[in-house]
């Protein structure tokens, strides 16, 4: 049985309010003491995705924090082969959407979506278009290299001790932020490092117990400290923060033709004509670039 949705998190909701989605901001949380985190209950989790490779990710550790995020190595081992040589071979292992897996997860994933849809207020008439969760386990001194994904993140810090550098994603320019939208991607979008501000950074030293709330678009690195990590996460993206990523992608076109075009949210009648235009290019222009590709 998982205590209730306000046993589970614990957040000054004026601090949420003033945060959300802006600005990274942190929390204190109970999960690190529910049954379902224990080592031997990861162990038997980690059992179940063995044939499903679109469900999990291993990988090496990165050698630097500016190291391109798709330069790490996948790794081929399965993950609960990865997590019983976490100690001799630096890696990281992703378990996606455990809610699929175990029913315990899924009961966990509904209370803190309430709990934090709450705390923002209500979704105001957005719907959620995805809601998933991911538990991460990481050998000792490992690094995520520097990276955004563009979805609303809250970040729960589980077993050992995490240092995760992120700064708000005003830090990502514009015309970053275009670029990626363009590609219509759901993960990773890859900004370099040396160029940020580093006076945006927020550094969070995670240990059990301790979480934050991570905005779309806001880019990290992520250290593990001495010993093994164990992270959880859940994101979601509503329509309306898809619909910002179009009139990104939009305003990536017009400043080809010498247009300097105003951000998402500056004019809603705007955003919502260059949204409609862009969920039909979008898609078309993908499928152009995979014809091509397969083509050359
Ligand atoms: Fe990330």
């Amino acid at each position: 049985m998982i205590p209730s949705a306000d046993a589970l998190l614990t957040v000054d909701p004026a601090v949420y309010k003033t945060g959300f989605n802006t600005t990274p901001f942190n929390f204190t949380h109970y999960l690190h003491q529910l049954p379902m985190f224990q080592p031997e209950a990861l162990t038997a989790l980690a059992k179940k995705y063995g044939e499903i490779p679109a469900d999990y990710y291993v990988s090496n550790s990165a050698p630097t924090p500016g190291t391109r995020f798709f330069d790490v190595k996948a790794k081929a081992s399965k993950p609960d082969e990865a997590l019983a040589q976490l100690a001799t071979a630096p890696t990281r292992v992703l378990l996606k959407r455990p809610e699929n897996y175990d029913a315990g997860f899924r009961e966990l994933l509904n209370k803190l979506f309430e709990k934090v849809a709450e705390l923002r207020g209500g979704l105001n008439g957005e719907k959620v278009v995805r809601l998933e969760s991911a538990v991460f386990v990481s050998s000792a001194s490992s690094t995520t290299p520097f990276h955004f994904d563009p979805e609303i993140n809250h970040f729960f810090q589980i077993e050992g001790g995490k240092q995760y550098h992120v700064y708000p994603p005003c830090a990502v320019r514009e015309d970053e932020l275009e670029d990626f939208y363009l590609e219509g991607k759901v993960e990773i979008g890859q900004v370099d490092l040396a160029t940020r501000d580093t006076r945006l950074e927020h550094v969070f030293e995670l240990v059990p117990g301790s979480g934050f709330h991570q905005p779309q678009d806001a880019p990290h690195w992520v250290q593990t400290g001495t010993e093994r990590s164990v992270s959880y996460a859940f994101v979601y993206e509503t329509d309306a923060s898809r619909a910002r990523g179009r009139v990104l992608a939009a305003n990536h076109y017009l400043r080809k033709i010498g247009v300097n075009p105003q951000p998402p949210g500056a004019n809603p009648g705007t955003d919502s004509a260059k949204s409609s235009v862009m969920k039909v290019v979008v898609p078309v222009r993908r499928r152009i670039v995979r014809n091509l590709s397969r083509a050359g």
